[in-house]
């Protein structure tokens, strides 16, 4: 199959992982700088170019969008979708994925578990919402990673004026969401990594000092771990809420059962190091199993 990986970063790990097990697997792989590609837009032929080349008859293509280029990264994956081709990972699902309050609403809609999210854009209710979710309170931007974005506040007074302070830059109010805070598994959390209706692999991440926050990118560290069923129909479910067949659940053990903090549209490859599982050739053969062989033909529509 001719496959394109979507990837700013062709020296990545997760991206170099991809690129060795298509080739193993006999398949043409390219990586594509989707930061330098161009759109033509005309009532024929949406084209996507590349260094000069207009990309075409690709199988499938596997976007590895960055958070800090999304809307430029799902346009380039739209493109694609217009001719066709097809994708293992939507546009539209990874913009959604990318907001945490859109998500916390589709989560809600399709009935997953996740800690108690309110959104408000006034500090005037700030007493209401800390009466219904109770302290110490975490708040979230919305468009935050890698556990920047994500604070923990103890006190009525530290949350009212850091929402004050946020809201000074956040004038539509969309963008900050306060949730309650699950002490139970403070510190850790657990990626599951899915693909198709599969958890193909699973570890638990840990803060090593105490930070609330167990991100890798915030020195947390990562160890197998194995999943109860419910953690894995968990998972699947929200995999499936978000229309994303290649993504990266994150869960936290609750009192009350696995809670779903959020869902990665591109998740990281550190899981591999972790549990020596092989994730890269798994989403490839998902891609040989569900990505239909191109034709020859331009294949405009959708
Ligand atoms: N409601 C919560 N209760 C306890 N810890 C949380 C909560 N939300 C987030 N955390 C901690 O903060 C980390 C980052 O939060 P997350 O929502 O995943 O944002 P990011 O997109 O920045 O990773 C989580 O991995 C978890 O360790
Ligand atoms: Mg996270």
């Amino acid at each position: 199959m001719k496959i394109a990986i979507l990837s700013n970063g062709p020296g990545n790990y997760s991206t170099k992982r991809l690129v060795e097990e298509a080739e193993k697997r006999g398949h043409e792989v390219r990586v594509i700088k989707y930061k330098n590609c161009y759109l033509a837009l005309d009532d024929k032929h949406p084209d996507v170019l590349y260094e000069g080349e207009k990309l075409k008859n690709f199988d499938a293509i596997l976007p590895r969008i960055s958070n800090n280029m999304t809307r430029y990264g799902c346009a380039v994956v739209r493109q694609f979708e217009m001719q066709g081709v097809w994708t293992s990972a939507a546009s539209v699902a990874i913009t959604r994925a990318r907001d945490k309050l859109r998500a916390a609403q589709i989560l809600a809609k399709y009935d997953v578990d996740t800690p108690k999210t309110l959104v408000s854009r006034n500090t005037s209710d700030i007493d209401d919402l800390l009466g219904q979710i109770g302290l110490p309170v975490i708040i979230k931007l919305a468009t935050g990673t890698h556990g920047n974005g994500v604070i923990l506040a103890d006190t009525r007074k530290a949350a009212k004026s850091a929402l004050q302070a946020f809201y000074l830059y956040n004038e539509d109010g969309t963008n900050i969401l306060l949730q309650e805070f699950i002490k139970e598994s403070a510190g850790t959390d657990i990626r599951a990594f899915v693909v198709g209706n599969k958890v193909v692999a699973a570890m638990q991440r840990a803060s090593l000092d105490d930070d609330f926050r167990s991100n890798l990118h915030q020195g947390g560290q990562g160890t197998l771990v194995k999943l109860t069923a419910e953690e894995k129909r968990t998972a699947l479910k929200a995999a499936r809420a978000m229309g994303l067949h290649v993504c990266g659940v994150d869960l936290m053990r609750s009192a009350r059962g696995p809670l779903v903090l959020e869902v990665n549209a591109s998740p990281g490859f550190g899981i591999e190091k972790v549990t020596g599982i092989d994730v890269a050739s798994k989403i490839i053969e998902y891609i040989e199993l569900n990505a239909p062989r191109h034709n020859g033909k331009d294949r405009v529509g959708a």
